[in-house]
């Protein structure tokens, strides 16, 4: 059996790197820090690294809501495609400075593309 891509990146230790790095990079972007002025980011970290881990294939921790139910108050803010292709690349390059094999980070852009619908509300 293949290992899951959360174990092939190193488990949680890799998460928790790169969720840290991620969001850093994502308050630090003026186009969509704004979004997160409201957010209390240590809980927000603590759910993303139990979602990443969990459409990762490692274990199902993850008790926050459903990615539409989460971002339709954004969307009435105008939250749009050029935010989403934004956090999007920032996952991107973090698992790049993370030295997560190229293949890989393929495999796990696919999933984050895939939720754009639902993040978006359409
Ligand atoms: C790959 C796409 C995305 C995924 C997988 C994702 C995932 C998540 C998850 C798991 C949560 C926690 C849900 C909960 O509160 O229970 C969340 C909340 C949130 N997301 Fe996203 N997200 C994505 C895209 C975005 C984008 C594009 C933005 C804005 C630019 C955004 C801004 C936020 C904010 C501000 C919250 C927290 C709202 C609050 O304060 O409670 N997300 N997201």
């Amino acid at each position: 059996m293949t290992d899951s891509i959360y174990t092939q990146i190193g488990g949680a230790d890799a998460v928790e790197k790169a969720v840290d790095i991620f969001y850093r990079k994502v308050l630090s972007d003026d186009l969509i820090s704004s979004f997160f002025d409201d957010t209390d980011m240590d809980a927000q970290r603590n759910k993303q690294k139990s979602f990443l881990t969990m459409v990762l294939g490692g274990p199902n921790e993850y008790t926050g809501k459903d990615l539409r139910t989460a971002h339709a108050p954004l969307v009435e803010k105008g939250l749009n495609e050029e935010h989403f292709w934004a956090v999007a690349g920032h996952l991107q390059e973090t698992l790049q400075e993370l030295s997560v094999p190229e293949d890989l980070i393929e495999t796990i852009m696919g999933v984050a593309a895939g939720t754009i619908d639902d993040v978006l509300n359409r």
